[in-house]
């Protein structure tokens, strides 16, 4: 853990960032490869404890989240998890998954240690053998395990924490502390509240004295932003350091920032990046950046690169079922590749690309939430804490106070993410479809794939994208 102790402040990140995708598209596997090759890989640090306890009852069969356990600092506190969870050679495939507990605002102690076990299993698979660096996403809109993801992130050593999904303006502050295992409290994101009183999330890592001997390193900061003005804000009113930022263009995969003209997007969208410059700080830019051409483009702006999704989602070494990129790399060739930005599917009210499947009956969305990451969190009329998530039952969400017009459209993102990585629920013997989220841009497969190809490498990709930059190189 050595190591841990350098302040990762005054790194400077690679040029391609490989950006974060949840559920575990961007996996321990695609971002150790893209560390490998010199840039930084990204682990999306979303519903990682659920992603662990599916890995662990599919039998482990490489072996390598065990791998990762044994490696974890207290062995006492991985054990358990073990043991609840492991299927010697995997479960009979149509019998469903065991659940986890939904995630809460207080946190029961083990699914506090589950939720940091699983953040560092996937960053230190994602740092074997190599020396690169590599960060983990989450998201400001996932907040309840956030603080015991970061922890856990941290203890196996991450080099940036990424994130985006709103205004992260308290995770500087939270690094700073949990580099030095202080107690640390986010305040809740509530969507309604009767009383005046403030809740908060809250973790102490001295309640685990077996883990913080050490100092940990800070890792750098890189939030996700749409415009300037959110920069801007980021820089003066954040708690601590904010070490660069990610420009999401509205044509990435994923959720994208609000329009500012309610269902469409328009010119005042797009990030001023001048205004960004003499804020000096580095930043990459995204969406629809994965070619040579625009990565000279982004440099040509005064970005330090580019950040790229989709074309690393459809590489071999991602968590996307192969048949799901086979899928839409042949739909792309003949033409009837449709993602649409759906302003109404995600409970986070955000708008969010999603793929249009071929077979439209499978559209139907699962109203069932079992998974629970993305619940809205209210004050019911006695002052106490309640869960409530729009994509969930009708009418228990309208009982509880949502809106009709908040739950129409919605889809179970939580259940349908799981199923696009093969870690889809069973459910009356049937798998849940895959709710599929890619970026606008798929251009990229017409100059990286020769027309008898089917499929790439994550290092491929990154030789393409860095092929004629290196012939401009050694052309200075
Ligand atoms: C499958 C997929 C899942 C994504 N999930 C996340 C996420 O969990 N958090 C996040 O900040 N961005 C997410 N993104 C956005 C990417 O990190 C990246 O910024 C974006 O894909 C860049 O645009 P491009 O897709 O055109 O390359 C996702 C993108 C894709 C394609």
């Amino acid at each position: 853990m050595k190591e841990n102790l350098i302040n990762s402040h005054h790194l400077e990140l690679p040029e391609i960032i490989q950006g974060g995708m949840g559920v575990a598209v961007s996996n321990w596997s695609l971002a150790r490869t893209v560390s490998q090759c010199g840039e930084l890989g990204v682990v999306s640090g979303t519903a990682l404890d659920s992603v662990l306890v599916r890995r662990l009852q599919d039998g482990d069969l490489s072996g390598e989240v065990r791998r990762a356990l044994a490696a974890f600092p207290d062995q006492e506190m991985v054990a358990p998890i073990v043991e609840k969870w492991f299927i010697e050679g995997g479960k009979a495939k149509d019998q469903p998954y065991r659940l986890k507990p939904m995630p809460t605002v207080k946190m029961r102690r083990e699914e506090e240690v589950l939720t940091m076990v699983a953040n560092f299993v996937e960053v230190s698979l994602a740092k074997e053998g190599h020396s690169g660096v590599v960060g983990i996403n989450l998201l400001e809109k996932i907040q309840l395990p956030t603080l015991p993801s970061l922890y856990g992130a941290m203890l196996a050593g991450v080099d940036a924490v990424l994130m985006g999904g709103g205004i992260p303006l308290a995770i500087p502050a939270v690094l700073d502390a949990l580099s030095k295992s202080a107690p640390v409290e986010l305040k809740v994101n509530m969507v309604s509240t009767v009383t005046d009183q403030t809740h908060l999330l809250q973790f102490d890592p001295s309640v685990y004295p077996s883990l913080c001997a050490e100092a940990l390193k800070r890792p750098q900061f890189i939030a996700v932003i749409s415009s300037d003005i959110l920069a801007k804000t980021l820089v003066k009113k954040a708690s601590g350091s904010v070490d660069g930022f990610v420009v999401e263009h509205y044509d990435a995969g994923g959720h994208n920032a609000p329009p500012r003209r309610e269902g469409a997007y328009g010119p005042r969208d797009t990030c001023n990046l001048e205004k960004l410059i003499p804020l000096g700080k580095p930043f990459w830019l995204a969406g629809g950046c994965a070619s040579p051409q625009r990565f000279r483009e982004a440099k040509a702006l005064g970005a330090r690169g580019i950040q790229v999704g989709t074309a690393f989602a459809c590489s071999d070494e991602s968590g996307a079922l192969p048949e799901i990129k086979r899928d839409v790399i042949e739909r792309h060739r003949n033409g009837t590749l449709e993602v649409i930005t759906d302003f109404k599917a995600s409970p986070t009210g955000y708008p969010f690309k999603r793929l249009v499947p071929t077979d439209r009956s499978v559209s139907e969305p699962c109203r069932v939430c079992d998974l629970g990451y993305l619940r809205h969190v209210y004050e019911k009329v006695d002052g106490s804490i309640a869960y409530r998530c729009p994509a969930g039952p009708r009418e228990r969400y309208l009982a509880s106070g949502g809106t009709e017009a908040e739950a129409e459209g919605k889809h179970c993102l939580c259940n349908g993410l799981m199923a696009t990585i093969g870690l889809g629920q069973i459910r009356d013997g049937q798998a849940i479809p895959p709710l599929i989220t890619f970026g606008e841009n798929l251009s990229f497969l017409d100059s990286l794939l020769q027309p008898f190809e089917t499929s790439y490498t994550a290092e491929q990709l990154i030789a393409h994208l860095r092929s004629e930059v290196e012939v401009e190189q050694l052309m200075l």
